[in-house]
């Protein structure tokens, strides 16, 4: 049940955030995947800003929008009763705010940028360190403040319960998820500040803040940007951003979260951890000279065990850690009925955790295969963060003795790859083309997480129809990601070997081994031609023409032939065409030989969307001889970002709810 739940509000963070965060300074990812904005070094600074500018004005007739922000947050602090510095939602008409400082200046400004008036940032602070010379109130404040850390309102941490009324008041550095709202209304020109806890999922009526004030000479810039900052002083405190939304209009929109995280406690210094542990070691032993010498030495000897078993980035990020004999129960003891398949590298078994009807996908890989523990880790640090729809979750893992075990959610209806070829099993039930379109679309959808959406570019290097997946209500869900690699945006990919499934590999990794998202994009090509042919990118038994897909499907398209005639036959429909068409056509041009001419997957997606259109002159791009191989040409001469975005207002800040 909370399954669901809690990713409604990932659907809600993943559409509507329309760009990726650029982050910089101390952002990193910590539990479950979420941002956190501060780590554990001292005075210290970071940003998040979102990619994309937001046009709050209409430059013509310089009327400004209202519009609405929600967004969750947590501050897991050093020490219980002390605050660090605090965290902020910053409006910017810039993209980062460079020279920034950290400590009271909240990542926001320094000594000389604070209070003035060519800033034009807005910014809505959560500050938990009173500083008197800024003039705030207590140390566990929210507060709005214009070009300057004055505030120029503020007002206690709490809130005002629908219930009866009264105001409750909330810690913000309780480690609890709660959740910010802010309401700008242009025709009363007053900004509203509601914080409330994460488990309330419509704001209350009350706002804790109330600005009357004209923000639009703020907002004039055509292009102004969204971020958060957070700082640390002498003290620390880990500020995590876990989810946002944002909409032009006046909007109270209700967002469930489903089960809150209990976020992990403010990581202790190794040497500290040691210390404790020798600490308990030693009171044990003492207790255990006095009281029983056997009782304590069994205390002790668990204790190092455990210390054994738990790594570092286990205490930091792990996704839940299964008991052996949980999974063992849940398999009926691996028995071979149990038995879904062998793959990547291991066997995946089908199993019911105890006391839940909850169904999982147990995937069982020991330690003397070729690939071993340092892929087992690769892809629980990989997937253990990602949370989207379109992606089969990693729900936890196990080690036991020799053998790593990861548990994911069971996909009743199996993967992609059994509907495509059903040639071999007649009985095999079809897919409609709905069914098809939404699936490429679940798909792309997948990628551009992977690719542009998350805060690290994630190349998923492995894609075909076995590793796509289908939920019960027949969603595409990508899988396997044990070839996947992080890479942090922007940086060139390192070469590394050359791994995949043949047929899908582009060319030029094969020549280079190096993976980059056009790669994934070529992949994903070929798999949408497979999805509309229904069939295998090569057959043999298929006229010479025909044995190559991709081949036979341009060479149509060149001489001028129907392509439908590549189409599955039950799927070849007048009423279809147009879909058809523009599937094949892209799944061509994504193929391509020449990675420079590959889209982006944010072309892919918004010309599956409808957003945008194929370019007129796609052939001649397609079939060009100079193109089929390299030199490679710029990619922009087929996807500018601007020609094919319509960023107009509507697009940019409104969401794109499903
Ligand atoms: C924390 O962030 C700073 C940048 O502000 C970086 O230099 C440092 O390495 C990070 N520390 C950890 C433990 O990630
Ligand atoms: C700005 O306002 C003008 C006049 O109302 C309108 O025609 C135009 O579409 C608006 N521009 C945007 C980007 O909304
Ligand atoms: C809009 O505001 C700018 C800056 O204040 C001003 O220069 C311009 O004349 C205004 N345009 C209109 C149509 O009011
Ligand atoms: C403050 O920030 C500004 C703008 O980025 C920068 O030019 C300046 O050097 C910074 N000043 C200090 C004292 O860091
Ligand atoms: C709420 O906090 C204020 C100021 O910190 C304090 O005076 C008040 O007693 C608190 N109220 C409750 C119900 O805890
Ligand atoms: C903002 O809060 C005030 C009360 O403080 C309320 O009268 C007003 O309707 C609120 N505005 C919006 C847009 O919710
Ligand atoms: C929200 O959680 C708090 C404890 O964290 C609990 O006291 C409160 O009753 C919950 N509220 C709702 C509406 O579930």
């Amino acid at each position: 049940m909370f399954i669901i739940l809690f990713e409604a509000v990932l659907v809600l963070f993943f559409h509507n955030s329309h760009g990726y965060f650029i982050p910089t300074g101390s952002v990193g990812i910590g539990y479950n995947g979420y941002f956190t904005l501060t780590n554990t070094t001292k005075h210290t600074h970071g940003q998040a800003f979102d990619s994309k500018p937001v046009t709050f004005t209409n430059s013509s007739t310089n009327i400004t929008t209202s519009f609405s922000i929600n967004f969750f947050f947590a501050i897991v602090p050093e020490h219980d009763q002390q605050g660090s510095h605090g965290m902020a939602f910053v409006i910017s008409p810039t993209r980062g705010l460079p020279g920034a400082s950290s400590d009271q200046y909240l990542g926001i400004f320094n000594e000389t940028t604070n209070g003035k008036a060519s800033n034009n940032v807005i910014a809505i602070e959560l500050d938990i360190n009173k500083d008197e010379e800024l003039g705030d109130i207590d140390d566990n404040h929210v507060g709005v403040n214009i070009n300057g850390m004055r505030s120029v309102v503020s007002a206690s941490a709490g809130y005002y319960d629908d219930k009866d009324g009264k105001f409750r008041n909330l810690s913000l550095i309780s480690r609890n998820v709660m959740r910010l709202s802010i309401v700008y209304s242009q025709p009363d020109k007053q900004l509203n500040v509601t914080l409330f806890p994460a488990n309330i999922s419509v704001p209350p009526r009350k706002p804790l803040l109330s600005l009357s004030k004209d923000l639009s000479p703020y907002l004039l810039e055509e292009e102004m940007y969204l971020g958060f900052t957070a700082s640390t002083g002498s003290v620390g405190a880990i500020h995590y951003m876990t989810g946002w939304f944002i909409t032009g209009e006046i909007k109270f929109p209700r967002l469930e979260f489903g089960m809150l995280p209990i976020l992990p406690p403010y990581p202790k210094k190794s040497s500290q951890r040691t210390k404790t542990i020798l600490a308990v070691c030693l009171t044990v032993s003492v207790i255990a000279a006095f009281i029983a010498s056997w009782f304590g030495f069994v205390f002790y000897l668990r204790h190092k065990k455990v210390k054994e078993v738990l790594e570092e980035w286990e205490i930091q990020y792990g996704p839940h850690r299964f008991a052996y004999k949980e999974l063992f129960d849940a398999t009926k003891g691996f028995k071979e009925k149990q038995l879904l398949g062998r793959g990547g590298f291991g066997q995946v078994y089908k199993g019911t955790l105890p006391g839940s009807d909850a169904e999982i996908a147990v995937k069982r890989t020991s330690h003397d295969s070729r690939q071993g523990m340092s892929e087992f880790l690769a892809e629980i640090s990989t997937i253990g963060r990602l949370r989207h729809p379109n992606l089969v979750r990693l729900l936890g893992y196990c080690r036991h003795k020799e053998d790593l075990y990861l548990v994911y959610d069971f996909m009743p209806n199996g993967s992609l790859d059994k509907y495509l070829y059903y040639r071999n099993n007649e009985n095999q039930e079809r897919l409609t083309w709905e069914q098809r379109f939404k699936i490429i679309k679940n798909v792309a959808a997948a990628l551009l997480y992977l690719h542009q959406e998350w805060v690290q570019v994630i190349i998923h290097r492995d894609i075909k129809p076995a590793n796509v997946l289908i939920d019960h209500e027949m969603n595409a869900r990508l899988g396997d990601f044990g070839l996947a690699k992080l890479y942090d945006q922007g940086f060139d990919p390192e070469t590394s070997k050359v791994a995949g499934t043949l047929g899908y590999i582009a060319p030029e990794f094969l020549r280079t081994g190096r993976a980059t998202t056009s790669t994934d994009v070529y992949a994903f090509g070929l798999v949408m031609l497979e999805v509309v042919c229904g069939r295998r990118l090569i057959e043999r038994r298929a006229g010479e023409e025909q044995e190559v897909l991709v081949d036979w499907i341009l060479e149509l398209w060149e001489k001028g032939d129907d392509i439908l005639v590549a189409v599955e036959d039950n799927i070849r429909q007048e009423e279809n065409r147009g879909q058809l068409e523009l599937v094949l056509k892209l799944g061509v041009l994504c193929s391509h030989q020449a990675a420079s001419i590959r889209p982006a997957m944010s072309a892919v997606m918004r010309i599956l969307s409808g957003v945008s259109e194929l370019p007129d002159n796609l052939l001649d791009v397609v079939r060009d001889e100079n193109l089929r191989g390299w030199p490679e040409k710029p990619m922009e001469l087929l996807f500018d970002v601007n020609s094919l975005g319509t960023s107009t207002y509507t697009d940019s800040l409104v969401s794109h709810g499903r």
